[in-house]
């Protein structure tokens, strides 16, 4: 059945008026009637029975998630008349109104967004050719009107019965997933067993977040697995909440359940402009702007090798201690998250101390990059908190491609131009300082904390290669290197080298960094910047 924009009007207009409208006879009352009865067979998807079953496996309908994620009474139905069109493999008898996906718009705190969520008690929300079209037209409508889109995936992937009809309708859903990439933020949430194109469509979209038992993905299940390699696996292992989010690094976040997703995902929209042409919106929260820290001078220790947690230090700078952190359980060597600094959203990207001792390895680059690309796409600024000794060394990470990994970092940082800060809280050795958003790939302000070590390597390795020689004729080698270990950290580990150069904007105490920070995001929010005319780059992948 082709479904018309009359339709539609007709069936807004309908709404409206149904709430206040009292039964009168006559023809006109018997055709509401009928209206009602088609909206409320619709919202029951596929029957009590599959609704009932799937409460039972604790989970919401696709009706009662869109209720808890859009401000009360905003949402705005579209094409709930929308059905298959296939005859094939007996489903010409089997029509559920809407398909299997409820698409239209509605607002997050008054915000506009657009939204479609999946039906699994519709073919287990398969995706059909008309599924398909009614999640192309709101895409379509988010990029028009240039507000956010958010899917909630609860879906067995193309539906079998349809065939290449059905892996059309996917293909269009991919495409406008690829063109709405970096125009409006794309938000996925994974709901339920999600396989095949069900996956697909969320990793194109900015932020994949999966809720904790309930929800998987794969590209085929365990069943297909078994089959083909001989594997034994459950769901939860191939591809629950805790294998994307803290080994695949596919979620970018895992919620307890399904409620907490959907809370999750009206914070985070929160934190983003609705689209590439504006910024995120400016919210003064309690902290004041001025705000100095004291705790910050001494919270990194004297011992150079000793780690620390450089989540207590964004907390102590950010705005309220607010920060929500992306990728929380996946490559833990990097911190990533966005906060507000002075009202103003950030992106922050930080080396964690705490793990690893803060190292780059492929990971940790490939999850910074990504975090960078997803900033400068939508206008947020990026707060740089650097200690990190350098890229990991080591067989497996040169041949799992650390050169290539990395280098994305250093692409994604060197191409932003949204404003760039960095503070240099500890180590800056090597290959890690000049990808790191020093001044010479574009940072718009480099600030330093005294305790600053800026250099090609550390004390330890740099000692051992530069004097290989004297120390293997010392008469006390231990006590020689110690010295040329103390004599190497005096003349170079500290922030005046690179300050006397001007690479360091300026050195100042830990405790000033909030109202320094804040005031060069003022002085910086008229920045114009951009790359040179190209198609576009090409990021090492
Ligand atoms: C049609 C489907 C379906 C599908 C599930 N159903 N998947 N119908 N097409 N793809 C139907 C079932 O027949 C059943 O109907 C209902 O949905 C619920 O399914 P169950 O199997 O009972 O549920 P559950 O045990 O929870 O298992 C869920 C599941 C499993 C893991 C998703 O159904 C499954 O493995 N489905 C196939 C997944 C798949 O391989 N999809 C194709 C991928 S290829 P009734 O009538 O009993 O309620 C693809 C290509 C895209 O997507 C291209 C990518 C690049």
């Amino acid at each position: 059945m082709a479904v018309t924009y009359q339709q539609e009007l007709y069936d807004e207009e309908s709404e409206a008026v149904l709430s206040d409208m009292t039964v009168r006879n006559g023809t006109g009352d018997l055709k509401t009637q009928e209206l009602r009865a088609k909206k409320a067979e619709a919202k029951l998807g596929g029957g009590e029975e599959r609704v009932a079953k799937q409460h039972a496996r604790g989970r919401m309908t696709a009706h009662e998630r869109l209720e808890l994620l859009l401000d009360k009474g905003s949402f705005h139905q579209l094409d709930v008349f929308v059905t298959h069109n296939a005859v094939e493999f007996g489903l010409a008898n089997q029509k559920f109104l809407g398909d299997g996906v409820v698409t239209g718009y509605g607002t997050i705190n008054g915000r506009l967004v657009y939204v479609y969520s999946q039906d699994f008690t519709v073919f287990g929300g398969s995706v059909s050719h008309s599924h398909a079209m009614k999640i192309c037209k709101v895409m379509d409508m988010a990029m028009r009107n240039g507000a956010p889109i958010i899917g909630l995936n609860d879906s067995g992937g193309a539906r079998i019965q349809e065939g290449v009809v059905s892996l059309a309708g996917y293909a269009e859903i991919f495409y406008r997933n690829v063109l709405a990439s970096g125009v409006v933020p794309q938000i996925s949430l994974i709901m339920g067993p999600c396989a095949g194109g069900a996956v697909y469509s969320p990793a194109i979209t900015d932020f994949v977040v999966m809720v904790k038992d309930t929800s998987h993905m794969f590209v085929t299940g365990p069943d297909v697995i078994k089959a083909v390699t001989h594997e034994d696996v459950t769901f939860e292992e191939l591809g629950g909440a805790a294998v994307h989010a803290g080994k695949s690094g596919v979620a970018h976040f895992a919620a307890e359940n399904e409620e907490d997703a959907l809370f999750l995902v009206q914070h985070l929209v929160g934190y983003l402009p609705n689209n590439n042409m504006e910024d995120p919106a400016v919210i003064a929260g309690q902290d004041d702007p001025l705000r100095q820290d004291p705790e910050l001078d001494t919270l990194v220790p004297d011992n150079p090798n000793k780690p620390y947690d450089m989540r207590t230090v964004i907390k102590r700078i950010v705005d309220d201690g607010q920060f929500l952190e992306v990728h929380e359980h996946w490559a833990t060597n990097v911190l990533v998250g966005l906060a507000r600094l002075g009202g103003r959203a950030v992106g922050v990207v930080a080396n964690q101390p705490a793990v690893l001792a803060g190292v780059l390895d492929s990971d940790a680059s490939q999850k910074a990059a990504r975090f960078i690309r997803f900033c400068d796409a939508f206008n947020v600024p990026l707060i740089v908190l650097e200690d990190v000794p350098g890229f990991m060394p080591g067989v497996n990470q040169e041949h799992g491609g650390i050169i290539r990994h990395g280098a994305k970092l250093l692409f994604a940082f060197a191409e932003a131009t949204v404003p760039k800060l960095t503070v240099i809280v500890r180590k800056s050795y090597g290959g890690a300082y000049c990808v790191m958003n020093p001044r010479h790939v574009g940072a718009d302000l480099v600030l330093a904390w005294p305790t600053a070590e800026l250099a090609v390597m550390g004390p330890e390795g740099a000692v051992n290669v530069i004097f290989r020689r004297e120390l293997a004729q010392a008469d006390d080698p231990v006590q020689r290197k110690a010295e040329l270990v103390e004599d190497y950290r005096r003349r170079f580990a500290n922030p005046y080298i690179a300050a006397s150069f001007g690479y360091i904007d300026n050195v100042i105490e830990p405790h000033e960094t909030r109202p320094r920070l804040i005031n060069a995001l003022e002085m910086l929010q008229n920045k114009q910047a951009a790359l040179p005319p190209k198609k576009h780059g090409n990021i090492p992948l």
